[in-house]
């Protein structure tokens, strides 16, 4: 394989969103050579559909808040099975990561005072989401990216990594292909960091775009990671429903941080029907009260549209269900009867221009049709929470195909404080542990050959399947047998017809020679989305319960003994094996903030 290009690194970064640029960026300020390889352009990732805001306890708004409110918070809506150290780690770093990024140049959104303001976003007690209007992420893209490229750290764009290659037990590079040419390149690297984002893309209805289809959770199960909590997806409550085109595309939770309110078709605040034991005592039950919320928070309880969105988005559902829905399926979110036009266009101006391009509905004078989109998963690699690194030395994951954090479910804003607080802290331990090793590890040039060989196998068979043809069918398998509500005789449906894929995948045919040749990227991202999916179906049928983003239909309940169990997913032969493992036990000054009452 003398044609493969190679390039020496010390740490290399898959992805280039939020978590992969700033770990980056750390890597280098480490010391160590650093590059970072994005399947697509740089600048654009899922990042951006975070619109809403960075959550960090800066107590700008509300002097109450603090990190140990904000710890509270996340795990109650995890449901408590988010990682109590990331949990903690993340609560206490995110302020610190929001200021350097101010220094690195964003431009947020201003209190009177002259402090970074903070918006209200669902499940969090105090208004903390330090947002530049609705366009938070790509604030933060903007700002990463150019601090990335002022640093002249290597960038490769569109190059897709299909393989990590080892030493032995130990990470030794990764391997890829050029999208424009086809050609193949191989990055030797004893550290790679994996910060690649979900796998929204395996089902029909989602706010992520084409790059998302598991690269990373699968490149680590192959690489002998393993993944947790892959049974728990989050739907977004509000993606676009109408017209068909945009179906999925995201309306920032801002809308409702801001004072929106969920309509049914006939025309009531279905929310405070919908408002579970679990969060009874913080949520108002009134219009009233849920409304003095926004003027007081201390002696209010959160409006119930600001629930965690498990809850949300389960409540939309039902209101569809029972024949209450809009036009085309979906409910209504109306700010325009709860905001000023001015106000409206000033807060929220990619969603005023989003609906007024897209859908030809101004919504400082009509509610908006909205309905549940795949938005983001809450499974992924497992690692160590203080330096990111996986149980494959050298392998290290930030961001979302990181798991842990979030538990079963993530509250809004927590992604992009996520990004930047494990993203530093995978940059700057894979950085230590590339740069301090004795020897650095080596690639066989068998596992080049057979990395080329797989990549290249879809140009082997001439009669097979059209990739788009599987992909589509595999999209309706995971939205109508592992979506929002599930149960047991659906899911095993989906793990037969998942195995039925497993033969189809290897004999999909691509016409064509390698350069830019869209049909066989996705014939090769095939192999990743069937990977998770298959994590994702077998996790969900053993999670015998409901629990955040993960709804049995004949397990409603939440179960006691699940709430102490994380499932891991390993690779096995051409699938996956999954256990239950114990959760990591909370230290007793943590758990005794869950005994004060809420302030
Ligand atoms: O609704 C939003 O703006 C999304 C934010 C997030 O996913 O954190």
């Amino acid at each position: 394989m003398s044609e493969i290009e190679r390039h020496a690194y010390d740490v290399v970064v898959i992805g280039a969103g939020g978590s992969g640029l700033r770990a980056a960026i750390e890597a280098h300020e480490q010391g160590a050579r650093t590059a970072i390889v994005c399947k697509s352009l740089l600048g654009k990732a899922h990042t951006v559909m975070a619109e809403g805001g960075i959550a960090a306890a800066m107590g700008n708004v509300w002097e109450q808040d603090n990190w140990q409110v904000h710890f509270r918070d996340t795990m109650r809506g995890g449901k408590m099975l988010n990682h109590w150290r990331m949990a903690q780690l993340h609560a206490q770093e995110a302020p610190d990561r929001v200021y350097e990024l101010e220094a690195w140049g964003a431009l947020f959104d201003r209190t009177k005072e002259g402090k970074i303001s903070q918006r209200d976003f669902g499940g969090h007690r105090y208004a903390r989401l330090a947002h530049v209007g609705d366009r938070t992420g790509l604030e933060m893209i903007r700002t990463l990216q150019q601090r990335a490229v002022s640093l002249g750290i290597d960038v490769f764009m569109e190059c897709t990594v299909t393989q990590l290659l080892k030493d032995g037990d130990r990470i030794a590079g990764a391997f890829g292909y050029w999208r424009e040419s086809g050609r193949f390149v191989c990055f030797e690297a004893p550290a790679v960091v994996l910060a690649t984002g979900g796998i929204g893309k395996t089902f029909q209805i989602t706010s992520n775009s084409w790059e998302y289809t598991g690269d990373g959770h699968a490149l680590a199960l192959r690489a002998g990671a393993t993944l947790i909590n892959m049974e728990f997806v989050q739907f977004h409550p509000t993606g676009m429903v109408w017209p068909p085109s945009v179906r999925g595309i995201l309306i920032t939770e801002s809308v409702r941080g801001e004072g929106g309110v969920l309509r049914n078709s006939e025309n009531k605040r279905f929310m405070f029907d919908y408002i579970s034991e679990y969060f009874k005592q913080e949520t108002a039950d009134s219009e009233d009260e849920a409304d003095r919320w926004y003027g007081d928070h201390v002696n209010n309880r959160r409006p119930p549209e600001l629930l965690p969105r498990d809850e949300v988005a389960r409540a939309i559902n039902s209101e569809v269900k029972a024949g209450r829905s809009s036009p085309h399926g979906g409910v209504f979110l109306d700010v325009a009867t709860r905001r000023s036009a001015e106000d409206i266009q000033r807060r929220l101006p990619s969603m005023y221009h989003q609906f007024k391009e897209l859908a030809d509905v101004d919504i400082t004078k009509e509610p908006m049709e909205v309905a549940p989109t795949c938005h983001y998963v809450m499974g992924g690699v497992e690692v160590d929470p203080d330096t990111a690194q996986s149980i494959v030395p050298g392998l290290y994951a930030a961001g979302e195909v990181a798991g842990g954090m979030h538990g079963s479910n993530r509250l809004g804003g927590n992604s992009l404080s996520d990004l930047l607080v494990f993203g530093k802290r995978a940059g700057e331990y894979a950085a230590q542990y590339a740069t301090g090793l004795d020897a650095r590890p080596a690639i066989a040039d068998a596992d080049l050959d057979g990395a080329g060989r797989h990549a290249l196998a879809p140009f082997e068979s001439d009669s097979g399947e059209n990739p788009y043809t599987v992909h589509q069918d595999l999209q309706k398998t995971m939205q109508s047998l592992c979506g929002i509500i599930r149960k047991e005789e659906e899911l095993r449906q989906a793990i037969d017809v998942l195995q039925e894929y497993k033969q189809r995948v290897p004999h999909t045919s691509v016409e064509g020679n390698r350069q830019y040749n869209p049909g066989w990227h996705l014939a090769l991202d095939l192999y990743n989305m069937l990977l998770v999916s298959e994590c994702l179906a077998r996790a969900a049928l053993e999670r015998t319960e409901s629990r955040g983003g993960h709804t049995r239909e004949d397990f409603p309940q939440a179960d006691p003994v699940w709430g102490t169990k994380n499932i891991v997913c390993r690779a096995e032969g051409d699938g996956v094996a999954i256990a239950a493992q114990p959760l990591p036990e909370m230290p007793d000054e943590l758990k005794k903030l869950f005994e004060e009452p809420a302030e």
